[in-house]
């Protein structure tokens, strides 16, 4: 058999290194070179070595992890081996969340104990009620999740000891329960309605149907078809390897604050258009395109760059996000009981003129997660900037599964990537008073180069 390992020659000394490929699971998709290999590969004794340069991190492997896999050219998501479509299916949110942390699908006892534990810890310290007076009437409600979400971690000083595994659990528990407690205030915080308690008869989704939406009735129905329609978007949303999101879960988390912390940012990260904001994005869209006839010109600007096709195109997907598949199947569900949303006809529209325009055929964009999602959220009657809210939710078992998963990998330390230097080389003060003239003449007279009497004009060395 071949050995798998890399030769590789440096043409600049002649001189050859052989470095082992390791894989990961499956051997097509985890192919790797340690990257510190490359730092014996030197042009001189005093050289720092090879790095290599990855903007964005689009082909390096950031951890190892046995949560999600994705593969992007065969339309294929699975969470710990399950095909996302059987679960969307067949599971719940909490099942599923168990999956996620635990690795295995829970018996009938570990989900009873599970289902209850989260069930009774829903509730959030009643000095948060402050915390919400304290943003404007039209307040975001991610940003006031950003900012709730971390306030917890001053209600639970305890959380930071991080290397407790029963003091993680708790913490994760709190979390998966309080996120759709703190979105239901953000929500009525907005339309200056009265906070509603959790319902400890109903399901997961059922109770936060109950936080956003009860009134004066005495109890709380929720809708069957909309509860089971919110599981399987929570589902689909719950995680998705090394997202962005996820990815800064695990930056924070590298340096051991306590989890609320690192969550916080991970959904500063996701509430960005070209992440989980895009819901709320392909929203906005679809209004100003206006109608189905507008679609061919709307199309015809995002081709000529004037601006993006929000809901389209992946990192990883260069096929359908199965994610949206599913999500189009449970829009027809909530129509049944909602009504048609209007903007679906453009949204079904676009999708058949960019499926069959050579411009996104050639750049393999699809319909994503996002595309479909708000849709269904807007006909369940969540207003547009819910809609990051409403990934926020599900995607925090993802985060919290990303995060423990990276405490327990002892290959694993703080964050802390190289980088290319290549601004001002050294250069003396230049003190205030004669800064304008000269150094503006010196720029000029080194052809924009940095100002400097005795600088060479020689770009900067690469530093590590
Ligand atoms: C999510 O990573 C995850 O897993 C994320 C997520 C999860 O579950 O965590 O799946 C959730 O964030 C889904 C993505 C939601 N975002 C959007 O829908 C925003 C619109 N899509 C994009 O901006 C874009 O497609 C990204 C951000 C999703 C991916 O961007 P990449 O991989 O950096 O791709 P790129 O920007 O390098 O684009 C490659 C080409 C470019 O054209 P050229 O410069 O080569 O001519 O495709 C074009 C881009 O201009 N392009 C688009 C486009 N997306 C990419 N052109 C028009 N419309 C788009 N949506």
């Amino acid at each position: 058999m071949a050995k798998a390992t890399l030769t590789i020659t440096d043409n600049r000394t002649g001189r050859s290194y052989e470095v082992p490929i390791s894989y990961g699971t499956y051997a097509e998709y985890g192919a790797t070179i340690r990257a510190e290999d490359l730092r014996q590969i030197k042009a001189s004794e005093d050289d720092f070595g090879l790095m290599s340069y990855d903007p964005a991190g689009g082909n390096t492997a950031a951890c190892r992890s046995a949560i999600t896999f994705v593969d992007g050219d065969r339309g294929i998501l699975r969470y710990r081996g399950y095909p996302i479509e059987e679960l969307a299916e067949q599971s719940t949110y909490l099942e599923v969340a168990y999956l996620l942390l635990r690795g295995e699908l829970p018996d009938h006892g570990q989900l009873d104990a599970w289902t209850r534990e989260i069930t009774l810890h829903t509730m959030v310290h009643e000095s948060i009620k402050k915390f919400l007076d304290g943003f404007r009437y039209d307040a975001h409600p991610m940003g006031v999740m950003v900012g709730t979400v971390g306030a917890l971690s001053t209600f639970y000083p305890e959380a930071k000891n991080i290397e407790d595994p029963a003091c993680r659990a708790t913490q994760i528990v709190r979390l998966i329960a309080k996120m759709p407690t703190l979105a239901a205030m953000a929500y009525r915080h907005q339309r200056g309605m009265p906070y509603v308690y959790p319902d400890n008869e109903l399901s997961f989704t059922g109770n936060f149907l109950n936080l956003l939406w009860r009134t004066a009735e005495p109890r709380y129905e929720p809708d069957p078809i909309l509860e089971r329609a919110l599981e399987v978007l929570f589902i689909l949303h719950a995680d998705h390897e090394q997202n962005c999101s996820a990815n800064t879960m695990r930056c924070i988390g590298s340096s051991h604050p306590d989890p609320y912390s690192a969550l916080s940012g991970a959904a500063a990260a996701l509430y960005g258009p070209l992440h989980g904001g895009a819901n709320e994005a392909v929203l906005r869209m679809l209004d100003r395109i206006e109608s189905k006839d507008r679609v061919a010109a709307f199309v015809e600007g995002v081709k000529a760059g004037k601006e993006r096709l929000m809901g389209f195109g992946h990192r990883v997907y260069k096929e359908y996000d199965p994610r949206a598949r599913v999500i189009k199947t449970t829009a027809d569900q909530v129509f049944c009981v909602t009504g048609v949303n209007p903007l679906l006809e453009i949204a079904l529209e676009l999708e058949r003129v960019a499926l069959n325009d050579e411009y996104f055929i050639e750049r393999k964009l699809y319909p994503n997660v996002d595309f479909y999602s708000g849709i269904i959220y807007q006909a369940m009657g969540f207003p547009v900037d819910m809609f990051p809210v409403l990934f926020a939710i599900p995607r925090t078992a993802g985060w919290l599964a990303q995060w423990e998963e990276l405490l327990l990998d002892s290959e694993q330390r703080i964050n802390r990537p190289r980088q290319i230097y290549d601004g001002c080389d050294a250069r003396d003060y230049v003190p205030l008073s004669e800064r304008g003239v000269r150094s503006a003449l010196e720029i000029r007279a080194r052809g924009g180069e940095c100002a400097s009497p005795e600088s060479s004009s020689s770009p900067g060395r690469a530093y590590g």
